[in-house]
């Protein structure tokens, strides 16, 4: 069975301040029994990584850290950058690459992506890969083959047997991102669909089912039941909502209740 993942996307946002106390209020709302069956990941500003891990550490939780980026170079004359073993020493475990932001206003195209996938699988880190079409894009009607388009030259190059343990994708329409325009989850289980047709083809069945693929885009508590009901969604990629004391826990419980339906 899959793993059931709920990733917080904190962007540019949270002091080490705020991320101390919006940890400490979080751990207390979320329930260890569930996070035994859903993976839940943060992924706070580089800044605020170290607090935290430490934050994490001391509520006993079972909370994976993330970072939002990664150099995809391991040293050297890269002014601003952050690499994988920056980042593991504080204790991140997971790394998103190529999220729709970054494509746009750090211009990442799909090689500098797929560079950056092979460094953080090469770091023995976690990937998730982002992809998601524009508004004219899914208007062109092109939906399917851009993503597709952005998953294979996302992956290019993988060992297979790195791939489904170490690689989740993250499917995010650009336009329901930040809009409050959900994506209608019927359209985004088929859009997934295609994606683990595409990983079927490029790799084999075995692993593309075995590779959980989330769905992110104004996702909340009151649409995350409809979302986690989806037979190929696995879990939500969340910016807006995961930032609220209230709605990140709310997030983990309705996952693990599908984790449950779903093993029983
Ligand atoms: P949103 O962002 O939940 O605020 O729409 C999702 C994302 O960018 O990962």
């Amino acid at each position: 069975m899959r793993k059931k993942i709920i990733a917080g996307n904190w962007k540019l946002n949270m002091t080490q301040d705020q991320t101390k106390s919006f940890l400490s209020e979080v751990s207390s709302k979320l329930n260890q029994n569930d996070l035994t069956q859903v993976q839940a990941l943060v992924c706070p500003s580089f800044t605020s990584l170290a607090v935290a891990a430490n934050a994490i550490k001391e509520s006993g939780l079972t909370i994976a850290l993330g970072a939002q980026n990664c150099s995809q170079h391991k040293s050297g004359a890269y002014t601003g950058e952050i690499n994988t073993e920056m980042l593991k020493e504080i204790g991140v475990t997971h790394v998103l690459v190529g999220h729709s932001e970054r494509r746009e206003h750090f211009s990442e195209d799909n090689a500098t992506i797929n560079a950056k996938v092979k460094t953080g699988i090469e770091a023995g880190l976690h990937v998730i890969l982002c992809c998601g079409e524009s508004e004219a894009t899914r208007e062109s009607g092109e939906t399917d083959a851009w993503v597709a388009g952005q998953i294979e030259a996302g992956i290019k190059g993988l060992e297979l047997n790195d791939f489904a343990s170490r690689i989740t994708i993250a499917y995010e329409p650009i336009w329901a991102i930040g809009t409050g325009k959900v994506c209608d989850s019927a359209e985004a289980n088929r859009v997934i669909k295609v994606i683990r047709c595409k990983l079927a083809q490029l790799l084999n069945q075995t692993t593309a089912d075995a590779t959980s693929i989330l769905y992110g885009g104004s996702v909340k508590s009151s649409n995350i039941d409809e979302i986690m009901g989806q037979s190929d969604i696995d879990g939500a990629l969340v910016g807006g909502a995961s930032i609220q004391v209230a709605e990140f826990p709310a997030l983990v419980a309705s996952a693990a209740k599908e984790a449950s339906k779903a093993a029983a």
